[in-house]
């Protein structure tokens, strides 16, 4: 039996952040997300337990669709009481695994070793050795090497400050015990808090055997206190996700300049430029290139399709050998068939763009179903939008848009249309019609131009 508890209720100060510490996202999810996720792996048969304090009616709004159980610490007065409001929700029999929210990036192996073998005769309790162990509480051990006890930091003598092996905080015990030892613990120590550290002395008097389990990667316990950490953390999580991409077969130019905030599956062959961000659900296909500084969001690009730098694609779908960009813009609805070209400065919406479709400079295309081999001339945009309503523009197969040409929808235009440029078109045309809607132009011979005056 397994029970999780989950400390999220610190303010957070170094972040100086009206979000609660937590709420920050590491690689787009909250921080607490993770751990959430993290404990959601080990399957424990009771819905983990979050304790929170600062932004809790916040917190509980952002997890409101997950699985878990809030308990409000209303006053922060240390680890140890923060478990101990807990402790009502814990079942007697099962054993507690304590995580901590601003933690995002522990193990689930790392956990599912700690929790191997930890019964009632014993306590886990994850530790690491740190170069520089300072502010981090020592783990105290006797001749035999039994953990005897931890002393944190602020409490520890000269010669306890030059231990290295650390307490991550993450820990697995018997809630039998916690009934036991929460109670008991004091605030009698420099910050006036009630240590959960302290149950490890209470454990080692008592003949519970404190088993050290240390993670892979010392990462994985670093914990967010401010900024620097938290992009730092940011930066390791991005690094393991590229290594293993690249080791998968993706072409990634540089793993240090690479973010995905979501998920990215992609095809053999795939090759992704420098400053690249994915968010969401993105899919890409075999022979795919995406250029530098794009940001591709819930979108499905198939297969041989090159995107060009500085673009930006969102909830659009490209079928297979499309071109896009450079500085183009995709949005929500974006629906290109195969062979479709989009070049500079165009943006589409919540329109279909048939087969070979072409649409190459400074063009907005929105609520428009177009057929195939169409060519849009540079400037050309759809008036979809009346001020009140959004109307479809059509075009079919074939048309060709002369340069700067405004269609104001409702409109349809006929397959094999030609338009001559700088027409407002607001009738629909005829099969194979030549549409002009300009003024004439009248030449007047010999006009002085005016003159400056003296
Ligand atoms: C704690 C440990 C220390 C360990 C370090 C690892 C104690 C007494 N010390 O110290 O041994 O080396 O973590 O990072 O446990 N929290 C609450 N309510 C509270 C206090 C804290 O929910 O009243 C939560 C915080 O939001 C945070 C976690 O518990 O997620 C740790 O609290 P923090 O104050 O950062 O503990 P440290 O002093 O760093
Ligand atoms: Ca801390």
């Amino acid at each position: 039996m397994l029970d999780i508890v989950i400390l999220a209720a610190g303010k957070g100060s170094r972040m100086y952040s009206s979000l609660p510490k937590v709420l920050h996202p590491l690689a787009g999810r909250p921080l607490l997300q993770h751990v959430l996720d993290t404990a959601q792996q080990l399957e424990p048969d009771s819905e983990p337990v979050m304790v929170v304090g600062h932004g809790a009616a916040h917190l509980q709004e952002v997890f409101a669709n997950r699985d878990c159980r809030w308990v409000e610490q209303e006053e922060q007065l240390g680890t140890g009481h923060a478990v101990l409001q807990a402790l009502p929700l814990l079942r007697p029999q099962a054993r507690c695994l304590i995580l901590y929210g601003d933690v995002p990036l522990i193990a689930v192996d790392t956990l599912r070793q700690l929790c191997a073998d930890v019964d009632v005769n014993s306590l886990g309790l994850l530790t690491v050795t740190l170069d520089n162990p300072t502010g981090y509480g020592r783990i105290l051990r006797n001749e035999s090497g039994e953990v005897t006890g931890i002393v944190e930091h602020k409490d520890a003598s000269a010669t306890e400050r030059s231990i290295n092996e650390v307490n991550t905080g993450i820990m697995v015990v018997n809630v039998e015990h916690l009934q036991r030892w929460l109670p008991a613990l004091s605030a009698d120590n420099q910050q006036g808090e009630y240590y959960l550290t302290d149950i490890i002395a209470m454990a080692h008097q008592q003949g519970v055997a404190i088993k050290t389990t240390q993670p892979a990667a010392a990462f994985e316990v670093e914990g967010i206190n401010n900024r620097l950490q938290q992009a730092s953390l940011e930066r390791e999580y991005q690094r393991r996700l590229a290594h293993q991409l690249m080791l998968q077969g993706v072409a990634i130019a540089d793993p240090e300049r690479f973010d995905c905030r979501g998920q990215l599956q992609a095809g053999t062959d795939v090759f992704i430029d420098i400053n690249v961000i994915i968010e969401g659900e993105v899919i890409l296909g075999n022979n795919t290139t995406i250029g530098a500084n794009t940001l591709l969001k819930d979108c499905v690009i198939g297969n041989d399709c090159q995107i060009k730098p500085n673009t930006i694609i969102e909830g659009a779908q490209l079928a297979d050998a499309v071109e896009v960009g450079p500085f183009a813009r995709l949005r929500p609805g974006a629906n290109l068939a195969d062979k479709v070209r989009v070049g500079n400065f165009v943006e589409i919406k919540k329109s279909h763009i048939g087969i070979g479709s072409k649409i190459n400079h400074l063009s907005y295309i929105g609520d428009c179903q177009m057929g195939a081999q169409v060519n849009i001339g540079a400037g050309s945009i759809t008036c979809n939008y009346d001020g009140v309503n959004k109307h479809i523009t059509r075009i079919d197969d074939k048309v060709f848009v002369g340069s700067n040409t405004a269609l104001v929808a409702p409109v349809s235009v006929a397959c094999g249309t030609t338009i001559a440029a700088g027409s407002v078109i607001t009738q629909d045309t005829q099969e194979n019609d030549l549409a002009v809607a300009r003024s004439r132009q009248r030449n007047i011979s010999n006009w002085p131009r005016p003159q400056k005056n003296p």
